[in-house]
């Protein structure tokens, strides 16, 4: 079976009837998002926190209701996928939804990395930083002052920069991480500068693999 889906489904024991939800972003959690549909439709029943335009649409093709952060006092659990992981922190922000996915993971109760196994082996991976766009010039300035080379993110189906769901400019930027808690400090102390993709709080990792899942 796949790792992804297997990973979720190891994050299904955690899952309460009646729990607010933290729904992440990216090809694992989408297994979380299919999952969570088909509890809801044995009659279980959720509130979900969307963490990026993909993931709402998915929810809502799901028959999952999403509320905005205000509606909710609480978030029970996060589940959220991971670019890469090492002992005290992961990397996210592949899909460019890492401010709004450190917003709702950090703000839940628990919050769970959900992996394939293949994503352990990753040695490296960049650190993504979410910028004004007025600001992206001297963010990167500011970046390579830390050492860093930041490249800015541009995509297919589009000319020039990709811009975030909150209408922001996202660099990728390749650097050592030493001490990851003060990095990611550091990072956002940057003026313009909106998040980072290094996260350093999280409850557990659970990873899947062909035949099942374990948590680290
Ligand atoms: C999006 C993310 C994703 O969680 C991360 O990129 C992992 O995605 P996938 O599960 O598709 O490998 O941080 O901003």
């Amino acid at each position: 079976m796949d790792a992804k889906l297997n990973a979720c489904m190891g994050a299904m024991k955690y899952l309460k009837d009646g729990m607010v939800l933290g729904l992440g972003t990216g090809s694992t959690v989408f297994h979380f998002i299919n999952l969570v549909g088909e509890e809801m439709k044995k009659g279980k029943k959720f509130v979900c926190v969307a963490t990026s335009f993909d993931t709402e649409m998915l929810a809502k093709k799901n028959g999952i209701p999403i509320v905005s952060l205000d509606q909710v006092s609480k978030i029970d659990l996060a589940v959220d996928g991971a670019d890469m992981v090492a002992k005290d922190y992961v990397l996210k922000g592949g899909g460019g939804a890492l401010a709004r996915e450190k917003v709702v993971d950090y703000f839940a109760e628990k919050f769970l990395v959900v992996i394939d196994e293949g994503k352990l082996k990753a040695k490296s991976y960049p650190v993504v930083v979410e910028c004004l766009p007025f600001a992206y010039a001297a963010v990167i300035k500011n970046l390579e002052g830390m050492g860093a080379r930041p490249k800015l993110r541009t995509g297919g189906g589009k000319v020039g920069p990709v811009v975030s769901d909150n209408g922001n400019f996202l660099l990728d930027c390749d650097m050592k991480i030493t001490n990851a808690k003060k990095m990611e400090q550091d990072i956002n102390s940057i003026p313009g500068v909106v998040e980072n993709g290094i996260f350093t709080k999280f409850s557990k990792v659970i990873v899947g693999t062909e035949t099942g899942s374990r948590e680290l």
